[in-house]
């Protein structure tokens, strides 16, 4: 028996998760486990009444679970980036999720928009580093007259601004990418240690070049794990290059491992050529605690109730779920699933079908009791 934790959140978060619980049902009575679900209320409508993101409470509850699994978060109503970082990205850093996992697939029966390209060419994984970078929210802004000083303490840092404004016309802001030797090697091994299991080749994808004390370290870094791992092809891309070789040669990639930022904007990239936003999945990984598996797509509040949503990316981040949790065959299956109800022409509308929300899920389910 396993327990999961649901956050279904905003807008069409909960229909999609909804499918996917359906289909995970069906891939445990088909595999004989049980999974019991326990929801979160958590989301722009609670935050709306209460002005709670995440309590102490529902950090605690999270915390007793492996798995979540999380739909989307994101609403009108709220302004941009309040439930973004305090919601998603907290889940994210609080749970010290630090790969996080992003395959880029071409599946059988989908529409790549590059030229040429098939399922065989386009087969890759992004291990985005998940906890550093630009996303650790050391930043601040300035303006008005005189000297505004801005100290930082976080756990490793301890750093002390000086900057001087004579008026709102010399506003400044600024916010600070970190990097640690720690946190570089933890994902840079994970991502080593995904590309044994796979093709053998990792890329790191950086800007080395420019940003040199941060991406430099992280180079450093990938040199000496690499260094340990004879058997893989490796080698370094810069995040411009990589750009435009996911679109020429994408299936010259294998494992590509990232700092966080770059790894937010090449991922939904990777999303168009594997087919559009309804069929990216992500897993936010701790290996040692509790992970996250959500669609890389938002919440798309304009469709929120209309069952028109794909619901394909969140199942197949349930199939990531179920291999994180250790059921390799009922994951696969659920993939397989997936895969046919796409060649059967199951689809939603926005892959060219006519199918409802629902109707995707049943359908996979069923696939998934039967195939
Ligand atoms: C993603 C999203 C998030 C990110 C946002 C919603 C905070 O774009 O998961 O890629 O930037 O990581
Ligand atoms: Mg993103």
């Amino acid at each position: 028996m396993y327990r999961v934790a649901v956050i279904g959140g905003d807008g069409i978060g909960p229909e999609v998760v909804a499918e996917g619980q359906k289909v995970l049902e069906a891939a445990a009575d088909r595999f004989s486990f049980d999974i019991k679900w326990e929801e979160f209320d958590v989301g722009a409508e609670r935050y709306l009444e209460t002005g709670e993101l995440l309590t102490e409470d529902d950090l605690a509850d999270l915390s007793r679970f492996r798995a979540i699994y999380f739909g989307a978060v994101g609403d009108g109503r709220v302004p941009p980036g309040i439930l973004e970082k305090g919601i998603l990205l907290s889940l994210r850093f609080f749970f010290d999720q630090y790969v996080n996992l992003r395959p880029v697939r071409l599946l059988d029966g989908v529409q790549t928009p590059l030229a040429g390209k098939s399922s065989k060419d386009i087969d890759l994984v992004v291990v985005r580093e998940n906890t550093e970078d630009f996303y650790v929210g050391v930043g601040g802004r300035f303006h008005g007259r005189g000297k505004a000083t801005h100290e930082i303490e976080r756990n490793l840092y301890d750093i002390r601004f000086g900057i001087d404004c004579e008026s709102d016309a010399d506003e400044v802001a600024y916010q600070i990418g970190i990097i640690t030797r720690e946190g570089a090697k933890r994902v840079i091994s994970y991502a080593c240690d995904l590309a044994e299991m796979r093709r053998k080749r990792l890329t790191s994808v950086d800007k080395a070049n420019v940003l040199t004390d941060v991406y430099g370290l992280w180079r450093e870094v990938f040199s000496e794990v690499t260094a340990r791992h004879r058997d893989l092809a490796t080698d370094f891309t810069f995040v411009d290059a990589v750009t435009m070789w996911f679109v020429k040669n994408p299936e010259s990639f294998d494992v590509v491992v990232t700092p966080n930022m770059f790894g937010d904007i090449i991922t939904d990239l990777g999303a168009m050529i594997q087919g559009g936003l309804g069929l990216a999945a992500g897993g936010n990984i701790n290996p040692e605690g509790t992970s996250m598996f959500e669609p890389i797509h938002g919440s798309a509040p304009k469709y929120k109730g209309l069952n028109q949503a794909n619901p394909m990316a969140t199942i197949w981040a349930g199939s990531m779920l179920l291999d994180h949790i250790g059921e390799r065959e009922a994951a696969k299956m659920v993939l397989t699933a997936l895969g046919q109800s796409i060649r059967d022409g199951v689809t939603t509308k926005d892959m060219g079908g006519a199918s409802r929300t629902s109707d995707v899920g049943d359908y996979i389910a069923t696939l998934v009791r039967q195939l």
